[in-house]
């Protein structure tokens, strides 16, 4: 089996896993490799994005919020584009964490499962971006918790995510959009760009690895608060 099958055929249980947490305690030691085999590449698309719209993107006194954060791979990118400010962290998997904090790109890493009806554990107007990667779908992080995003982003910050457009995934990019939709019409942000780009060089929904049709997509959002 090639090492792209066997890594689609684990990241893509991991798609349909109810017990989030667990799933990826034990999948942490695989997820980066997986990544690499599937042509992983969201955390540099966010990060460009991010350099784009951004002329203090270097400024050292900025602070960041990764939602979900994983393994780290968001922090990865953004050291890459040269990045100089504070990062911190947030994930429900402890060994997801483990990861990521031996890289040592955070400044402080919570283990906390984020659920819509529970508040993060930051103030109101605490970080200049918040970003949440690859975690926006129905097992994982739920569309409501966009409003938390913004709750946590200063004023005039940025707030990145992206969610899979598969058919799946279709209702629970619809849902998310309603939710982004009415917070632009009720003035609490405004949106900055909407970028459709690939999360994966295979197509979960066919499983091929066709060249021709071997992607899956994924949309970009970016949002500024107002
Ligand atoms: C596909 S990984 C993405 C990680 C990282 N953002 C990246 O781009 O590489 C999904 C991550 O979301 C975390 N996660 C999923 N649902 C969560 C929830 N409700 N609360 C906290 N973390 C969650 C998982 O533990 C996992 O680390």
């Amino acid at each position: 089996m090639s090492a792209k099958q066997v890594a689609w055929n684990r990241m893509f249980s991991a798609v349909g896993m109810q017990n989030t947490s667990d799933h990826y305690n034990d999948y942490a030691k695989h997820y980066e490799e997986d990544c690499i085999s599937l042509g992983y590449t969201e955390p540099k698309v966010a990060a460009d994005m991010l350099k784009q719209v951004m002329p203090n993107f270097e400024d050292e006194n900025l602070q960041v919020l990764d939602i979900a954060a994983g393994t780290g791979l968001v922090a990865d990118d953004l050291r890459a584009a040269n990045f100089q400010g504070k990062i911190d962290g947030i994930d429900g998997s402890a060994k997801m964490l483990e990861k990521a904090k031996e890289k040592g790109n955070y400044r402080n890493l919570v283990e906390e499962f984020i659920l819509p009806d529970k508040p993060l554990p930051y103030d109101d107007n605490s970080y200049d971006v918040v970003i949440c990667l690859g975690s926006l779908s129905v097992p994982h992080v739920q569309p409501e918790v966009i409003k938390e995003f913004m709750r946590v982003t200063k004023c005039g910050g940025l707030i990145i995510f992206s969610v899979a457009t598969t058919p799946r995934s279709a209702g629970y990019e619809k849902k998310l959009v309603e939710i982004a939709k009415s917070m632009e019409g009720s003035m609490q942000w405004e949106n900055v760009r909407m970028v459709k780009g690939a999360i994966y060089e295979v197509n979960f929904e066919t499983k091929t690895e066709d060249p021709e049709n071997a992607k899956t997509g994924t949309s970009f959002y970016l949002y500024r608060r107002l």
